[in-house]
């Protein structure tokens, strides 16, 4: 079985907080006639080895081979999930995954592209499913589409890890980005003007003749704040809290956000997930 490098200390916050909510989740619907679904849209092998080939400030230097996501969620015990879906567009990390796969449990393992393989799993949802999705990129491989198509089922509650770190030096702060960066980030947000409101023509005068270029404020929280912006746009709920990881130098890589598509069960939805992102 291949084991994969991925991540430090901040991989370890988010995989319990995801265990931790997949169990709530399931044990909460456990009652109701639902077909509870797993989809881990960015799966990986199944365990990754802490100790990285990334850079160490950002991944740390543990040295032990742990769970991934989807080993994760396949130990979800008190009630399990009827179905897990596990997309993974590495071929070699794809066949990996068979590896998990225990008898009697109904895995289905996709190597493709996560913006292909899951709207094709929304239009093929029933009335009686019911879906936890993970995204989980290594950076900014999510397209808005693909964060559209989840919330119109009204069927998915939605991890998302947003690549703050990487989104940000898309960013320059003194002048706006260029084509191919402004072309990438539309594809990030939806749209242009949904991120490009950050950027304002600066207060103090301009010298005589010359054209200012619009800035943006320094640091994360525009940013962050403008994709929420987006969320709460498509879903019923977001939750309040979300969860900055960081590497050990203190540099914000990933926020973590949750968004509920159900128009029923997105406040207990995310009264449980705010929980576990403030407390845990
Ligand atoms: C951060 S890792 C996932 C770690 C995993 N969730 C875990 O906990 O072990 C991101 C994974 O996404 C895969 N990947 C990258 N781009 C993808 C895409 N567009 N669609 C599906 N998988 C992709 C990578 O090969 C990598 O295995």
């Amino acid at each position: 079985m291949t084991q994969t490098t991925f991540g430090g200390d901040w991989t370890r916050q988010k995989l319990e907080i995801l265990s931790r909510y997949l169990d709530a989740y399931t044990t909460a619907l456990k009652n109701q006639q639902f077909r509870l679904i797993y989809v881990d849209a960015f799966a990986g092998s199944g365990y990754w080895n802490p100790k990285s080939e990334y850079a160490p400030e950002d991944y740390g230097d543990f040295h032990e081979v742990v769970k991934g996501s989807a080993s994760k969620a396949l130990d979800i015990r008190d009630k399990s999930f009827d179905q897990l879906v596990f997309i993974e567009e590495d071929p070699e990390r794809s066949e990996s995954l068979k590896g998990l796969s225990p008898e009697h449990r109904d895995i289905r393992i996709i190597n493709d592209d996560a913006n292909v393989a899951l709207p094709k799993f929304c239009a093929a949802m029933s009335g009686r499913d019911r879906a936890v999705v993970f995204l989980d990129p290594f950076k900014t491989e999510v397209s808005w589409g693909t964060v559209e198509i989840i919330a119109r089922t009204e069927k998915i509650d939605c991890w998302i890890l947003f690549p703050i770190m990487a989104i940000t030096r898309m960013m320059p702060v003194k002048n706006e980005p260029g084509h191919a960066l402004s072309a990438h980030l539309d594809r990030i947000f939806g749209e242009r003007r949904h991120w490009r409101n950050v950027y304002s023509i600066p207060a103090q005068l301009p010298l005589f003749g010359d054209e200012q270029p619009r800035q943006r404020e320094s640091g994360t929280e525009q940013i962050a704040d403008r994709y929420r912006e987006r969320l709460e746009s498509v879903f019923k709920r977001v939750a309040p809290t979300r969860r900055q990881l960081k590497n050990s130098t203190n540099t914000p890589l990933f926020e973590l956000f949750f968004a509920a598509s159900n128009p029923r069960g997105a406040p207990k939805a995310v009264g449980i997930a705010d929980h576990i992102l403030r407390y845990w």
